[in-house]
Order: structure tokens, then sequence, then C-alpha cells
């Protein structure tokens, strides 16, 4: 069972920049709702109860957007409009948000092990709320891969195929299809230049986790930037014991590049 899905949401979002300078990049909105209510929103779907997110300074407003805004609520009812904050407050009763800060940023892996406190010792979900997923089947992305989890109960990551000239802008892997969709992690690099690179399937902000990353990542080595990657941990973790890497099913916009947030306002939009 997973229960528990960890949001890294620390970084400064300097790609946005001056409109993350003092709200945080996971309140940017997508039509009228914040990145991370999106992320939030499929982890429950997915069957998770705990949110556990990890904050950083100049992110207060996340820990409010969960909350109940007595006045508000109050305001909206007199007004007959309580309707506008049905999905929150639904968000709010059906699970709980737990917060820890990560004092220096010093990379995703860095992030993810600052969530241990939060987590504790059991697999858990992991959610960038900068890459917007969504699908048409019914299951979202993080309940695939819960799917896949309870059948093989290793780490799972979600992945897709990106143009060779985008590779150096993600972890990439080499890995074995196994069944299809389905691969053997051999193998991890993070943002290799495009001749470096071992396949065209880069790792996207998806992924299952089990609890001995958490060992792993305090022996990883930062790296040139002094950040410690998940990507070097999972490496050790995929030849130590197993990590598999799923072709997910659906559309995933990266709302952490401008492009990606402007095309997800659009075509969100348009499917209204
Ligand atoms: P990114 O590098 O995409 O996000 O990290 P960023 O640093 O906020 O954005 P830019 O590059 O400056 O525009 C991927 C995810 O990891 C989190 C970020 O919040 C984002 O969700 N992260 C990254 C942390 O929580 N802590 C870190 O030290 C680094």
């Amino acid at each position: 069972m997973i229960r528990k899905c960890l949001f890294p949401a620390a970084g400064y979002g300097t790609r946005f920049l001056p409109a993350t300078k003092a709200i945080p990049k996971e309140m940017l909105p997508v039509n009228t709702k914040p990145l991370i209510q999106y992320g939030v929103e499929e982890a429950l779907d997915a069957g998770c109860d705990t949110m556990a997110i990890v904050t950083g300074r100049g992110k207060r407003a996340i820990e409010d957007h969960f909350d109940i805004s007595y006045e508000l609520e109050h305001q909206l009812k007199s007004a007959k409009k309580e309707h506008l904050l049905k999905d929150i407050r639904e968000i709010i009763n059906n699970c709980s948000f737990t917060y820890i800060r990560q004092n220096e940023m010093k990379g995703l892996g860095h992030a993810i092990l600052t969530g241990e406190k939060l987590v504790g010792n059991e697999s858990f979900g992991v959610i960038l709320a900068d890459d917007l997923c969504i699908n048409d089947n019914g299951k979202s992305i993080l309940a695939q891969m819960i799917d896949l989890y309870n059948r093989f109960e290793c780490s799972i990551i979600a992945i897709q195929e990106v143009d060779s000239k985008d590779l150096s802008k993600y972890g990439v892997i080499d890995g074995k299809e196994i069944e299809s969709g389905i691969y053997e992690v051999k193998s991890m690099i993070e943002k290799p230049e495009p001749q470096d690179a071992p396949s065209n399937l880069a790792v996207i902000g998806r992924y299952i986790l089990t609890p001995d990353i958490f060992r792993i990542l305090l022996d990883v080595a930062p790296d040139k930037k002094g950040e410690i990657q998940i990507t070097d941990a999972l490496k050790i973790q995929a030849q130590s014991s197993r990590v598999l890497a799923y072709k997910f099913k659906g559309i995933r916009y990266d709302c952490g590049s401008i492009e990606g947030f402007v095309k997800a306002n659009i075509d969100l939009y348009k499917r209204k």
C-alpha cells in the first residue's frame, strides 16, 4: 500500500522570475488551479491520504492554500458562491498535509532525503508538481505506477521518449524492456550530452520509491554544482536491488518551463 506522497517544492523557480519572487512556482495557476493542486488531486486519485510537502523559504502560500479560510468561506456563502471552493474543500477533508523545510537548496535528492522524517520507513510516491500530468483513460499516472509497484514491489520511475536535442535536460535510463512499456533499469545518467545518452527515455517527475533509497541518498556524493541527484541514488539502487521504468499512459506538460506552462494553460482551457 502506498499511502504517502512526497512533493519536493523547495526550488527557487528561477525560470519564472519575477513571478516567483514572492509566490512559489507550485502556486502558479494553470487556468484557475495552482500547479500543486493538480498534483495533490492525482495523489488522492491514486489512493494516497497523506501529502508530505518539502517547502523552503517563501513557500507559506502552499500551506495556506491547503487550509480552511473561514473568513473567505463565510463571505462566499453570503454571496451564494461556495461552489468556487468546493474542490479544494474536498481535498482538505480527504487527506492530511505535513510539511518540512529544506534549509539549503542542495538538489532534488537532498529534498527527498529531507522528506524522510515525514515519510518514515515505507514506500512512497513522489510528485514534482511542475510536471503536470493528465490522462484520458481514467487512471492517473501515479495510480498506474502504484499498480505496477503492487506487482513488482520495487522502485518505479516514470519515463517518456524525448527528442535527442532535449535529452540533456533530463535523467536518461539505460534499460531492457521486460514487458511492453516496462523497462528493467540497468543504469542512469543525469543530463547527458545527446551523444552520451544511452537511450531516448527520459525520467519525468513521478516516482515510487522504496525506503532504502534514504540510506543510499546519504552516501551519494554531490555533483559539480553541489547538488545531490536522485538519478545517482536510483542508479545505485538499480544495481543493488531493482528499479523499473514505466512508459506512462497520458500527457505530461513541463510546467517548469515557460513554453510547457503556456501550452498546459491553453490545452486545459480548451478541454473545459
Ligand atoms: P527544478 O530544478 O525543476 O526546479 O527542480 P527549480 O529549481 O524550482 O526551478 P528553476 O530551474 O530554478 O526554474 C525540480 C523539482 O525539485 C524541487 C523543485 O521545487 C521542483 O519541484 N527541488 C529542487 C527542491 O525541492 N529542492 C531543491 O534543492 C531542488
